[in-house]
């Protein structure tokens, strides 16, 4: 009744924000990712029978603050009358602060979890699992380029290119390690009943998709960096526009995409993204990364640089 998993984060280059049913918590539209290899999540689950509540440790110290979350995401998947659990949760970078935490977190948890109950499971049904929990973290089941697609019931994800296939370089300057103010969950339900412009931003997902698709088909990063590019500043246009707004973005935050900016009219391939927090994750070719690795460190307000290359979908690990 013990099980270990790891899961990978994931980057989102058309970017998932808004839901169509925020109680199954199912996406309102397709989004597409890039698993990273460098940054994990290790999820331990005991699983006992016993009296009492479930309890949740997280980088050696109890967690209640999110203690919520993860049961809620266990009683779904095993059922309300489930043994109580032992979660011990383990991550060599930091949580909630737009490093997309949630996403390895639950694509690991959902796994171990799923084990520990000896749940008979394929991989689709175990990320629509750990999707209602965090619409991020189904697509961390997947190795290297992933599409996930959304329709009126359910999501489909599957990964579109290997980390071979396409060997992509993220490489994150994180200008704040402290949690964010405002999870995305409530920030995205918010953008949806406030911001003018969460309709269109919705409309036009069906066609950065197509896009990006096609991009990623034809190893076209010209394409891709457009298309990325301008899918975030949309998300972030439609945050900025929320009442009250959602501004995640610090004075570092804009240094780095403009570090980014200059590199990319010195002739390298990269481009920015950026999450529901203040880091900004350079993607390059790997020709690129270490020039885009130096420009970031030494870019005013930076804390840290880290850079990855793409990785592996959530799996088990043997010491369950
Ligand atoms: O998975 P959540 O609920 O943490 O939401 C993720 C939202 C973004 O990171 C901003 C976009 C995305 O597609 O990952």
């Amino acid at each position: 009744m013990r099980a270990h998993a790891v899961a990978q984060p994931n980057i989102a280059l058309v970017k998932y924000w808004g839901k169509r049913d925020t109680v199954e918590n199912l996406p309102a539209t397709g989004s597409l990712s890039l698993t990273l290899d460098t940054l994990w999540t290790k999820m331990a689950v005991e699983l006992q029978e016993t009296a009492g509540a479930d309890t949740l440790t997280v980088n050696g110290s109890e967690n209640k603050e999110m203690l919520g979350r993860v049961s809620s995401c266990l009683d779904r998947l095993l059922g309300s009358r489930r043994a109580k659990a032992t979660v011990t949760s383990d991550s060599n970078f930091p949580i909630a602060a737009g490093l997309a935490s949630s996403s390895s977190a639950f694509a690991a948890l959902v796994m171990a979890a799923s084990k520990a109950a000896e749940l008979p499971a394929d991989t689709l049904s175990l990320a629509r699992w750990a999707g209602a929990s965090s619409g991020s973290a189904a697509r961390s089941f997947h190795e290297g380029i992933v599409e996930l697609r959304a329709d009126d019931h359910r999501i489909d994800v599957r990964s579109i290119a290997g980390a071979e296939d396409w060997p992509l370089r993220v490489v994150i300057a994180v200008t704040e390690a402290a949690p964010k103010a405002v999870g995305s969950s409530v920030a995205m339900i918010r953008s949806a009943s406030t911001s003018p412009f969460y309709r269109s931003w919705i409309e036009l997902q069906d066609e950065d998709l197509r896009l990006a698709r096609e991009a990623v088909r034809n190893r076209d990063f010209e394409k891709l960096a457009t298309v990325s590019e301008h899918n975030c500043l949309k998300m972030h246009s439609v945050m900025w526009t929320s009442r009250p707004p959602v501004v995640y973005w610090n004075e570092a935050t804009l240094n780095a995409m403009e570090t980014i900016r200059e590199l990319k009219r010195s002739g390298l391939p990269v481009f920015f993204t950026i999450d529901a927090g203040p880091q900004v994750k350079a993607v390059c070719l790997p020709a690129a990364c270490d020039e885009v690795n130096a420009g970031l460190a030494a870019t005013r307000g930076v804390k840290e640089v880290i850079v990855s290359g793409l990785g592996r979908g959530a799996r088990l690990l043997d010491q369950g």
